[in-house]
């Protein structure tokens, strides 16, 4: 039976002796839950976000086992529940529609039950920043476990990335150099494997973000969802959860404006996706933090881009991680001063303490600072009448022929049209 020094939130649940802790064990003990797990231990939320309407996502159930052993290890109690699950390829009209709606399912979630403690699945899109959002407005001890990217796309013998590859194949099916047959063939060889994209696109952008804010476990951004690491990383973060809640390390404390600083920064060295901005504005709000656009173009204009991953550059997120994942990268940032070096993270050490002995072992794919990708590679903030508020561009992806142009503005009825 654990020792627990404190009582947790979830006492108010399990710990009462009157009718009211009758019913709320009473009804758990139908799982098979013993009378012991009720002595007061660390109760772990398991946010899933598992759905095989969200293919992305769709081995969460594997995921959240391997969770559970490591919270069972360290004493914990971990529960698991499902929240609506955004899967980008699927829903109408637009996954983006749904996050701040699945970010309410995930607090009130939280809120409502018997939680110390959280680990939250997140992978495709729209799943990170809407768990992030809705755990934060709880300031409970949350550890995010993101799926990982698939493996590398593979059609005849060429390496082939989620999305990018789509548009390729479309174009060649239109211009007749490429066959129907050859077109279906196509679909199987770029998604071959259990993950979310393997571009840095979304996904993989906000997965970078989830251990740029302190919020993962180093390589938690990189690792293949079918690399047997990912599942040790799974465990470990169950074991670690429950160290969380006994030390009261809770989401306020690692989402500090220095980690959101360093996320804009590892931004641009990674070549991460403008929707990346809109999400961490948004999860900042949920911690009370105001970072703007200003932020993002002030601290991210200049950073080098150094990862050399589609569809900036040439490689995937599974070269990504064989060649040192993120803390590669923030370790090279720091030789130009660009990281925040104090900046907490949820295994309890500083991201120096993670990255600062973290070795580059292909520089093909995460390039030296001398010889970047991109020069200045991060977010650019663009204003004027267009957009007057404010728009973003990413420089690193963008036709450099276009990065000034002169021309019509052609506005478009909707997507079909477009
Ligand atoms: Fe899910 Fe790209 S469609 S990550």
């Amino acid at each position: 039976m654990p020792d627990e020094k404190r009582s947790y939130r979830s006492a108010a649940w399990f710990a009462k002796t009157d009718k009211d802790g009758f019913v709320h064990r009473s009804w758990m003990r139908n799982q098979g839950l013993p009378d012991h797990v009720f002595d007061g231990r660390p109760v772990i939320g398991i946010c899933n976000t598992w759905s095989e309407l969200t293919p992305c996502n769709a081995h969460f159930r594997q995921v959240a086992e391997r969770v559970k052993r490591g919270v069972w290890e360290a004493g914990g109690l971990p529960l698991e529940f499902p929240v609506m699950s955004l899967g980008e390829t699927n829903i109408r009209p637009t996954a983006m529609l749904f996050r701040n709606l699945v970010s309410m399912d995930v607090e009130e979630s939280i809120r409502a039950n018997p939680i110390d403690g959280v680990v939250l699945l997140c992978g495709c899109d729209k799943t990170t920043p809407s768990l992030v959002m809705g755990a934060a407005s709880c300031n409970v001890p949350v550890l995010v476990v993101s799926g990982g990217p698939m493996l590398n796309g593979k059609y005849r013998g060429q390496d082939i990335g989620s999305g990018t590859a789509v548009w390729h194949f479309e174009e060649e099916l239109k211009a007749g150099t490429l066959s129907a047959p050859d077109f279906m063939d196509a679909e199987a060889c770029m998604s071959r494997s259990a993950g979310h994209c393997m571009t840095m696109g979304t996904a993989s952008t906000m997965a970078c973000m989830v251990e740029a804010l302190g919020l993962g476990m180093p390589h938690n951004a990189a690792i293949p969802a079918v690399d047997s690491r990912r599942y040790v990383l799974a465990h470990m973060a169950g074991r670690r959860i429950v160290e969380m809640v006994r030390d009261d390390l809770r989401i306020a404390q690692v989402l500090t404006r220095q980690a959101f600083e360093n996320a804009i920064v590892v931004n641009g060295a990674v070549g991460g996706s403008t929707n990346a901005v809109i999400h961490l504005l948004a999860i900042a709000g949920r911690v009370g933090l105001k970072v703007t656009l200003d932020d993002w173009d002030r601290l991210g204009r200049n950073v080098p881009t150094l990862v050399d991953l589609m569809p900036s550059g040439r490689f995937l997120m599974e070269d990504f991680y064989y060649a040192g994942g993120l803390p590669a990268v923030i370790r090279a940032l720091d030789q130009r001063k660009l990281i925040h070096r104090d900046a907490l993270t949820v295994n309890g050490k500083t991201i120096w303490e993670n990255c600062q002995a973290a070795p580059n072992w292909n520089s093909e794919v995460i390039r030296p600072l001398e010889k970047p990708l991109v020069e200045h590679g991060g977010i650019a903030l663009l204003r004027g009448n267009l957009a007057p508020d404010g728009a973003v561009l990413k420089p690193s992806a963008a036709s450099p022929h276009l990065m000034r142009h002169r021309g019509r503005a052609v506005v478009f009825e909707n997507i079909e049209h477009y």
